[in-house]
């Protein structure tokens, strides 16, 4: 890896304030840490582990990488021999040794503006305890599974740390996620337990959350009787639900043989509860990734290790300091939030801000006026929301005072620059970096990332690794490939390994071009969709785009391409003559695409992201389309197929 420097493209180095006080105040800091945490990998985290709470200390090595044949898998251990809990090192660590009881761990902005109200540590402790001692006494064990189906308010944080004080194993499902979907999710993990509300509302519209509950609960029972090895959600005995928040506008089904009040039980129930000691390589909870490649899988994360990273990443990632206002606007439902709402700015003992809402309700500029109302100084979302608010121009984002804003985050996907600028310019003033980072449910933090003192920063790249991780391009016969490379990117984490296509440039930034079905074999060349894509966006008549592959008699494959049209533009063939054009100049002739769809809407998971295998279905003519569970809205599909390019290729 080289210092950066050299380089055509514009470059954009980080702020002087920034860096007076950072954690990686400087590159070379970086390369330091960096190489330290790849030659000294024990020293390292052990110096991080130093900050936290352990009930045993650990008797091996910090992490120890086995290669498991039968599993056919790396698989690593954290810690072995620690004895810890998750939840009384984000929470009674900071109350008892920190002095942080009184600060805020949460500013609630509920669906409504009118809606709000904090959260401090010592209050959050004190309901935590109570909701474990109420999960206590259903019965709950240490190793059980307690399925959460809530919205983003304060007790579904509440109920996840609780599972983690008791070493029950949360598993988190959606709340925007259909009955099926849930009664699959519960089955799977065989939860004894559910917690859920009486409804939310979702911008205008009511989601009868505790009615869909009670569906999938029904399938379970369903599934369990036709089910000849007995596995399944039937062993379910006690759904909690959250308060009467909507009581004056649903009638809540009820069964009182197992449901029950949360208010009613959280009442009566005592403040204090002994956090279970658990093993460092204990589970603590289930998460199923987000559907878009196909069926969802449950990955599991364990205490230690997760608790380490996740707080490092935070802590360097967004240069955490205890004066700010942090803000992911994620779903804890998703692994962001897991990770970056949750566990990460709690181990920190960071004040966030937790949303309800939706970024255009009541109006388009309410992510700003967010910032705003609480002096945000580190946001992070995705570039899904930034394309859908930019469509709105500036006026409503310079109609707030951003002026506290210092670091930008985006997750999910690859920015496309169209996008990074506008994030940059309009949302940061041109004065804050933007945090790239790359990762995945199953790494469970940043894995790619630039640090916000210390990386020059390159739209559209992820830059670097973060510590601790060993990225390796290789090409399609798995040989690794030095310097300047294209081909599949190859990382080894603490919870396994993992493939993305990537291109590595003569600087060293590492550059995502998308999951491995994402990549494409135009005429021997592999290239990926992400380029064809930001291409695609940077003509002004494009709102969307989201290219696949196709196959092709002489090519191999070929592109398809799927274009949303800004709402004042019309989709015609002069525009697609001018965007074969545009691509062919920016990529060059090999990525002309061979087709171009216009696509009123794009198909995408319930966390916003294009389900590109559909499209491939699509562009292929394939009707059968498996499992679309994660799918927010069928309907967007059925008008793709009838509108979807004839001809052969
Ligand atoms: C996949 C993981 C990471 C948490 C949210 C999604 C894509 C994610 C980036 C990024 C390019 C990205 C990858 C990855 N991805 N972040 N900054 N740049 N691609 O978690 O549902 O497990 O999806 O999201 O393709 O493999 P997930």
């Amino acid at each position: 890896m080289v210092v950066p420097g050299s380089q055509e493209e514009k470059m954009f180095y980080p702020p002087d304030d920034l860096q007076m006080d950072a954690h990686v105040p400087d590159f070379n800091s970086y390369l330091q840490m960096y190489r330290k945490s790849i030659e000294n990998p024990d020293a390292f985290w052990k110096e991080i582990a130093d900050e936290f709470f352990w009930k045993k200390p650990a008797t091996g090595s910090m992490l120890q990488y086995n290669f498991d044949v039968t599993k056919g898998s790396i698989y690593v251990k954290c810690m072995e021999g620690a004895k810890t809990n998750m939840c009384y090192n984000v929470l009674d660590r900071h109350v008892l040794k920190g002095n942080l009881g009184e600060k805020v761990a949460y500013y609630w902005e509920g669906n409504s503006p009118d809606q709000h109200l904090t959260v401090t540590y010592s209050q959050l402790l004190s309901q935590v305890c109570r909701c474990a001692n109420v999960l206590k006494k259903m019965g709950v064990k240490k190793g059980e599974r307690v399925s959460i189906y809530l919205p983003m308010i304060p007790e579904l944080v509440i109920t996840m740390l609780a599972c983690a004080r008791i070493g029950a194993v949360h598993s988190v499902v959606f709340a925007g996620f259909s009955s099926e979907s849930l009664c699959e999710r519960i089955i799977d993990a065989q939860s004894c337990v559910l917690v859920t509300a009486d409804g939310v509302y979702r911008g205008e519209k009511l989601v009868n959350l505790k009615q869909i509950a009670d569906e999938a609960l029904q399938k379970c029972r369903e599934k369990s009787e036709n089910d000849e090895h007995g596995i399944s959600g039937g062993d379910l005995d006690a759904v909690a639900s959250v308060s009467n928040r909507l009581m004056w506008c649903v009638q809540t089904p009820w069964d009182s043989d197992c449901d029950v009040w949360w208010d009613e039980v959280m009442k009566d129930s005592p403040e204090e509860c002994e956090p279970e000691w658990l093993d460092a390589e204990d589970p603590l909870f289930i998460l199923y990734t987000s559907g878009s490649t196909g069926k969802p899988k449950g990955v599991l994360h364990t205490v230690a290790g997760y608790l380490l990273y996740t707080a490092l990443t935070f802590k360097c990632v967004f240069d955490y300091h205890h004066d700010d206002v942090y803000w992911c606007t994620a779903d804890i439902g998703w692994i962001t939030g897991h990770s970056y709402i949750m566990y990460g700015p709690l181990a920190n003992g960071a004040s966030s801000v937790l949303f309800e809402g939706i970024p255009v309700h009541p109006h388009v500029g309410r992510l700003w006026e967010i910032i705003e109302k609480y002096k945000v100084t580190k946001f992070y979302t995705a570039p899904t929301a930034i394309r859908l608010l930019m469509k709105y121009g500036r006026e409503p984002v310079q109609k707030y005072d951003l002026s506290s804003l210092r670091i930008l985050g985006s997750v999910g996907e690859p920015i496309n620059p169209e996008a990074w600028h506008w994030y940059h310019e309009v949302v940061g003033r041109g004065k804050c970096p933007i945090v790239d980072t790359f990762w995945q449910t199953e790494t469970g933090g940043h894995v790619l990332a630039p640090l916000p003192a210390a990386t020059p920063l390159k739209p559209g790249s992820a830059t670097f690794p973060f510590f601790g991780i060993e990225p390796a391009i290789l090409n399609e016969h798995g040989e690794e490939l030095q310097g300047e490379a294209e081909g599949y990117l190859f990382i080894k984490t603490t919870t396994g390994c993992f493939l993305s296509g990537c291109r590595r440039d003569k600087d060293g930034y590492y550059w995502i071009t998308g999951r491995i079905d994402d990549m494409l074999n135009v005429s021997g060349h592999l290239m990926s969709t992400a380029e064809v894509e930001a291409a695609l966006m940077e003509h002004p008549a494009v709102a969307e785009a989201a290219v696949v592959s196709r196959p092709h008699q002489v090519k191999g494959e070929c592109l398809y391409c799927f274009v949303t049209v800004k709402d004042c533009k019309e989709f015609n063939h002069t525009l697609m003559e001018e965007l074969k054009r545009q691509v062919r100049e920016k990529i060059g002739p090999i990525a002309t695409p061979d087709f171009i769809q216009n696509a009123p809407a794009l198909p995408k998971t319930r966390s916003g992201k294009i389900m590109r295998r559909i499209l491939r279905q699509v562009a292929r003519n394939e009707r059968e389309l498996g499992d679309v569970s994660s799918l927010t809205d069928p309907k967007v599909v059925e008008v793709l197929f009838s509108q979807r390019c004839e001809g052969a290729a």
